[in-house]
């Protein structure tokens, strides 16, 4: 409500804190940890520490290297959590700046199975949640890039213990599945791909195919049966095999384990090289009536298939692994190499030409993948000729590779032999989200092995020499487990929610969850889904939310404060500030949303750069208020007099209301300190999330062809805020249509279409054709029905087409 009551000039004490407005990253598990560890200590040397406070696993080991990197990682995991729109909610960027080639929302699958295995042990499920769902139900594209997110998927499930989430994803997983049925080859029962789009330009495939005369398919490579491919096709069928046991049904399990085993035995068949003893590429013949012969050059796409289970006896994997350790093969200061040293096509100098060489440059996406592989066989023990010592050695040179400038960094591509990344570019490259690091240390490293059950597995890959490690509130079935080990003291201690519930000698150990350990089912109602940022608008100047400033330094756009982004870089630019203003001491960021909502607070990313090295001239502000900008009359909501020793700079300020406020027009006014300016890396506004039956069109995304208007004639909202889908091309997107148990709805489509004619719609639920509405000439508002099938949790639905005069409402969902 307004504070009309108030005069502007006395304070309204509004409160500073952890409140109900902020994100919610406790929707996931509402426990409390352990705190053995110092936690301000180990994120204080970054940005934004109460989200990594409030969602990381913690750590403390005695090799400072990988320690430091850990860390790190997560914060640059976090540079690339993308907050797209309420119902789609965070996606996971490759780039922090989307790229031309890049999909919905800057997405690209290629790494998203390695993004998802870094976000499943952020303590907010939502993370890694959320971006499932867009490949398995919204615009993601998981056929552009091979990929392995169906295993990703199941792996965040034995974390979370939400099987009723993965289970409900089954629908999407098999359409995902059917995607790739166009590149298999059932004559040899293997699929095929272009190496540039299983995200490996300049691979070994293109060099022997032209012969080195650097033409397009030297970049491309030919179409090609790659190890890294089909075991990620190995990997999602097992993923949905084992989901669809799950749901009792054996049939689809018995399906989709017969093409597991099947491609795995075309594997052996055609691209396990005798000779050689190694997984190779084999280029697809042009005449089918050749056999495919596998190439001779190792590559380090032939370890890719050991981390998904596939050769771990000991004839495959130990000569294999071999080869990591052999000087003319994969070992470098800063490998492993991507092509084996010995080849005629290796380069250690990246080409003077393009950008990305898989010919020998060192890549943390396939760094990752080998380390796994490592892993998996150091612990099946099949081969007694790999031991951990050879493990740790890698992660050791995988920690060491990710620095610049002697602190923690990565981006692109690495030499292989000298400290520098060759592919590095600016305003681009920074903290390259295209690989694992903090899953390899907590699953491998330290041994946390997330299983179905409800047990907790302990068995660390750790040198001999290690007398001590900690890993501190790991995420797991809904609650918060914490490892510790001292050998000289009380031994191995496992505790959950802050009770030992393990104590023993040695470094493994299997201990058993309380009762009520998180084993949710298809069958459980689905969650209700946690709050939804209104302020975020993930298509710039199209959206429906708009940001504007009295004031805006070049390059610090206000669209910047509610683009979904959040860190505190100076580079890439990612904040609005004042910066340079003249005169004024006060400064004014405005946010217009489509439609009015109450809030509870706002959620303010401040942006300092004045305390940096060198120093900048971006300070917290001495005093904020929070008003509606349309009565600027009108006493503010929320004003904080004496902001400055509150402040918590390159951090998330929450400001709350004393009541809740009912606006679409919200002007954050800053007063600055004298001779600084101020600056917002975001805003963000929460709010719970509509459960329906009714969805707003405002809410929706207008995609194409679409936009917000104001229609008098509308009742749907107080001002009578619409969408008008103006041609055939139109798009709307809604997102977040929720069903508790799923099923059978009707939908029905509220419209006004002052055209002349009737105009037709397509309807797509969960990207599969839905039907078609027809939305009749008429006057005045009325609604189309078309019975629909929803799915348990959240539905993505998207209207196609439109036409001159006709106006959307929103849609209701009665089942
Ligand atoms: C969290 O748990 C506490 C204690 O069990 C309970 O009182 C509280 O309502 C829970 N909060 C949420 C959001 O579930
Ligand atoms: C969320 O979790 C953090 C720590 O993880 C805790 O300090 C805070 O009180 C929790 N907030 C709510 C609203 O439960
Ligand atoms: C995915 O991307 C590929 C390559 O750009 C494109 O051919 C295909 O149509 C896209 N699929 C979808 C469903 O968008
Ligand atoms: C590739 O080119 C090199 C040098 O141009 C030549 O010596 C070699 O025979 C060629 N190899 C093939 C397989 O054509
Ligand atoms: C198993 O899944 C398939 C594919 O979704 C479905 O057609 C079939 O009805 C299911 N069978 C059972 C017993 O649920
Ligand atoms: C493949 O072999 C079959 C049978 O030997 C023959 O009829 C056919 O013409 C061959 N195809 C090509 C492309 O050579
Ligand atoms: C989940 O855990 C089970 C053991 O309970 C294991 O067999 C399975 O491989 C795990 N799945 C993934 C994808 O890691
Ligand atoms: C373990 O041994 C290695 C090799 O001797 C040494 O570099 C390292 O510092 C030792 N680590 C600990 C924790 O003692
Ligand atoms: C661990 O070993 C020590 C020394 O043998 C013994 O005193 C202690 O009881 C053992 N602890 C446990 C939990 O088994
Ligand atoms: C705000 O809350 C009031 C009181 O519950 C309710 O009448 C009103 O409709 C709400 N406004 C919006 C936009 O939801
Ligand atoms: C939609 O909005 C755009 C941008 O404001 C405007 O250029 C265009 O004319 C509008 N189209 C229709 C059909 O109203
Ligand atoms: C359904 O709507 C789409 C989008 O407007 C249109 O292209 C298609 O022709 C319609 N189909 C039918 C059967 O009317």
């Amino acid at each position: 409500m307004m504070k009309c009551l108030y005069a502007p000039t006395l304070l309204i004490a509004a409160s500073l804190g952890l409140s109900s407005a902020q994100a919610p990253p406790n929707a996931s598990i509402n426990a409390t940890g352990t705190s053995f560890l110092d936690h301000d200590s180990l994120v204080s040397p970054y940005w934004g520490q109460s989200w990594l406070k409030d969602n990381i696993p913690f750590i403390d080991i005695p090799d400072r290297v990988i320690q430091d990197v850990y860390y790190y990682r997560f914060t640059a995991l976090m540079r690339h959590l993308y907050y797209t729109t309420q119902g789609t909610g965070y996606i996971i960027t490759e780039f922090i700046q989307p790229v031309g080639y890049a999909q919905a929302f800057g997405s690209i699958d290629a790494a998203a199975g390695h993004q998802i295995e870094e976000a499943q042990w952020l303590r907010d499920s939502s993370y890694a949640h959320d971006y499932i769902q867009l490949y398995t139900r919204g615009p993601g594209n998981s056929s552009q890039y091979t990929q392995w997110i169906l295993e990703a998927a199941a792996s965040t499930a034995n974390i979370t213990g939400d099987f009723g989430f993965l289970q409900s994803q089954l629908p999407g997983m098999l359409r995902m599945w059917h995607e790739w049925d166009y590149t298999f080859d059932s004559n040899v029962g293997l699929y095929y791909f272009t190496p540039v789009w299983d995200a490996q330009e300049y691979a070994l495939p293109g060099y022997v195919a032209t012969n080195g005369t650097h033409n397009l398919l030297e970049h491309d490579g030919p179409d090609t049966y790659r190890p890294s491919h089909n075991a990620y096709m190995v990997a999602n069928a097992r993923a949905i095999a084992s989901t669809a046991s799950m749901m009792g049904n054996e049939t689809l399990a018995a399906e989709y384990s017969g093409y597991a085993q099947s491609i795995e035995e075309a594997m052996f068949r055609h691209l396990w090289e005798p000779t050689k003893q190694f997984f190779m590429d084999a280029i697809r013949p042009d005449n089918m009536n050749e056999s495919v012969m596998p190439l001779q050059g190792r590559e380090e796409v032939g370890f890719y298939p050991f981390r998904f289970g596939i050769g771990l006896e000991s004839n495959y994997s130990s000569p294999a692994m071999e080869s990591l350790f052999d000087e003319d093969g994969f070992l470098t200061t800063y490998g492993p190499t991507t092509l084996e040293q010995r080849n005629e096509y290796y380069t250690e100098r990246k080409p003077p030409f393009g950008c990305c060489f898989w010919q020998g440059q060192s890549w943390p996406f396939s760094t990752a993948h080998t380390l796994k592989a490592l892993a998996e066989v150091v612990r099946s023990r099949a081969s007694s000729r790999i031991t951990v010592a050879q493990y740790y050695q890698y992660l050791s040179i995988y920690a060491k590779t990710q620095h610049k400038n002697g602190v923690p960094y990565v981006a692109e591509e690495h030499s292989p032999v000298e400290d520098f990344w060759t592919q590095d570019a600016f305003n681009h490259s920074e903290h390259y989200a295209h690989s694992t690091y903090t899953n390899n240390v907590i699953s491998d490293l330290l041994g946390f092995r997330a299983r179905a059950d409800n047990m907790v597995e302990v068995r660390p890959l750790i040198p001999a020499n290690w007398t001590y490690f900690a890993l501190e509130n790991v995420p797991y079935h809904g609650h918060l487990v914490t490892v510790l080990y001292d050998q000289s003291g009380l031994g191995l201690q496992i505790f959950c929610d802050g009770q030992r519930i393990y104590a023993g000698n040695g470094t493994t150990a299997m201990a058993k969850l309380p009762n009520n350990a998180r084993t949710s089912s298809y069958t459980d109602p689905a969650p209700i889904p946690p709050k939804v940022n209104i302020a975020a608008n993930p298509l710039g100047g199209q959206g429906t939310v708009f940001a504007s400033a009295t004031y805006s330094s070049e390059g610090d756009s206000p669209y910047k404060a509610i683009d979904g982004v959040l860190f505190y870089d100076h580079e890439p630019d990612n904040r609005w500030s004042n910066y340079m203003q003249p005169g004024e001491k006060n400064a004014s960021l405005t946010i217009q949303l489509p439609r009015k909502h109450n809030l509870t607070g706002v959620v303010l990313d401040i942006y300092v750069d004045a305390n940096r090295d060198p120093p900048g001239a971006i300070a917290c502000p001495i005093s904020i208020e929070i008003a509606d900008y349309r009565y600027p009359g009108n006493a503010p909501v929320a004003y904080i007099f004496d902001f400055l020793p509150q402040c918590i700079p390159n951090d998330k300020n929450v400001i709350m209301f004393d009541d809740v406020w009912e606006t679409d027009a919200i002007a954050i006014n800053f007063e600055r300190q004298r001779d600084y300016y101020v600056g917002v890396a975001e805003v963000q506004l929460w709010v719970p999330a509509n459960t329906g039956p009714f969805y707003y069109a405002v809410d929706a995304l207008p995609m194409q062809s679409t936009n917000l208007t104001y229609d008098a004639a509308s009742t749907a909202t107080s001002t009578g805020s619409v969408l008008a889908p103006y041609d055939n091309s139109s798009v709307i997107a809604f997102s977040g249509v929720y069903s508790p148990h799923g099923g059978e709805y009707v939908m029905s489509v509220g419209f006004r279409n002052n055209g002349s004619e009737a105009v037709s719609m397509g309807v797509e639920i969960n990207q599969m054709g839905a039907g078609n509405v027809t939305l009749q000439a008429g006057s005045g508002y009325e609604t189309v029905d078309l019975s629909s099938q929803l799915w348990r949790g959240t539905n993505f639905v998207t209207l196609y087409g439109g036409g001159d005069g006709v106006y959307v409402e929103g849609l209701t969902f009665q089942s």
